[in-house]
């Protein structure tokens, strides 16, 4: 059935949306048209659309909310090209909704959507100003999680998440939840869009704290296509954190590509001891040790920093080219800065330090435009 209201019999109006419900989605091609099926029963009477928010998904994700789209008016898509990330999915996609209250909620139907109802009741009559799906709290539960480890991990990084958090709640990692457009729109600004945790993202930006509530639902296992959470995203939830303690000064990309730089000082120094071991001169020790640097520097952050834009095949030898000579010069202009400083007499240890420092800079600015093209 279309959401459109005849006017005097000429031109049908959309209905507006009461409720705007986003769902991030990749590979979830099985999964659209059966949810949005739940999404009218479980939404009957409300005004709502749904907002796939979908990232190129190599499966054909975003077809198949075409097709559905052009049979419901409620259902738009929105395809990300050269992206990842659930979060800022998510934020993009509540930034193009049109209801009064958006709601998140996974697209593989492990969220319970028929709890929906009952949290816009929470928010319109003002109980709060966030409401939360929550499989901890009293009619809630968590067994869908797809592991025993999976289940352990959720469970240490609710442990920690509570012990930060400016209100207590039973399930700050959930990625179920509502709250009104408008105060949305005012945290959007501020948000660091990193990783998994919109949620915790939205908790941790807002001053003062959000009002919230949270109504129990059970989480259900996954039937179709497979869960994209992987170790990696332990590495992004602590980088939300820091990103959240530093308050948005420093990129997390600059800390993680000198955290990187930093093992690569490492491994330069083991490679030169290596060598000189085996009897090798020291220039040509201190060489290898470099060539060795820049090239798990160049791994690390291809799988860490860059891990959304990771280069494979013929761009990835491509990248670890450019990678070197990028931090060649930066390399030189380190030497050259320190010595100029060294004989302008600064102490030697001010002067090494500006002179690394110039050339992490300088590794991460230029690498970033030129070997991953960060977006
Ligand atoms: N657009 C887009 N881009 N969507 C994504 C991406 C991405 O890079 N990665 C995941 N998604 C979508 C999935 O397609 C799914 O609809 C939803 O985000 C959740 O991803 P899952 O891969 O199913 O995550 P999960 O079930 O392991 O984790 C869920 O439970 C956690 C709590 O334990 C999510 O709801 C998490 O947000 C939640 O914290
Ligand atoms: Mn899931």
């Amino acid at each position: 059935m279309l959401s459109v209201v005849p006017v005097l019999g000429v031109v049908p109006v959309l209905s507006v949306p009461v409720l705007s419900v986003i769902v991030p989605c990749y590979n979830e091609r099985a999964n659209v048209a059966p949810l949005v099926a739940r999404l009218a029963a479980a939404l009957d009477g409300i005004a709502w659309e749904a907002i796939f928010v979908d990232d190129n998904s190599p499966d054909g994700t975003i077809a198949e909310v075409r097709r559905l789209a052009a049979e419901d008016a409620r259902v738009r898509g929105m395809r990300r090209i050269g992206r990842r990330g659930l979060a800022s999915a998510v934020i993009e996609g509540a930034l193009s909704a049109s209801g009064a209250y958006v709601a998140v909620i996974d697209g593989d139907l492990q969220h319970d959507e028929t709890i929906l109802p009952a949290m816009l009741a929470v928010l319109r009559a003002g109980e709060a100003e966030l409401v939360v799906g929550s499989r901890h709290v009293e009619g809630g539960a968590a067994g869908g999680l797809s592991s025993a480890g999976r289940a352990r991990l959720s469970n240490w990084g609710n442990l920690l998440a509570r012990m930060l958090l400016p209100v207590a709640l039973a399930d700050p990692m959930s990625g179920y939840f509502m709250l009104p457009r408008a105060r949305f729109e005012e945290l959007a600004p501020r948000l660091t869009g990193q990783g998994f945790k919109i949620l915790l993202d939205l908790l941790l930006t807002a001053r003062p704290a959000l009002r919230v509530r949270e109504v129990p639902y059970r989480f259900r296992p996954r039937t179709e296509g497979a869960s994209k959470l992987d170790p990696l995203v332990l590495a992004e939830f602590a980088g939300l954190l820091v990103d959240k303690a530093l308050g948005g000064t420093v990129p997390l990309r600059f800390l993680a590509f000198a955290l990187v730089g930093a093992f690569g000082v490492l491994v330069n120094v083991a490679v030169l001891l290596l060598a000189r071991r085996a009897g090798m001169g020291f220039d040509q020790g201190q060489i290898l040790g470099t060539i060795a640097a820049m090239a798990s520097n160049f791994e690390l952050n291809n799988r860490l920093t860059y891990r959304r834009m990771r280069l494979r095949g013929a761009r990835l030898w491509r990248g670890l080219v450019l990678f070197m000579l990028v931090c060649g010069l930066g390399a030189a202009a380190n030497i050259g800065i320190a010595a100029a400083l060294f004989q302008l007499h600064t102490a030697g240890l001010i002067a090494g330090a500006a002179g690394a420092a110039v050339g992490v800079v300088w590794n991460y600015a230029v690498s970033a435009t030129l070997v991953w093209r960060a977006r």
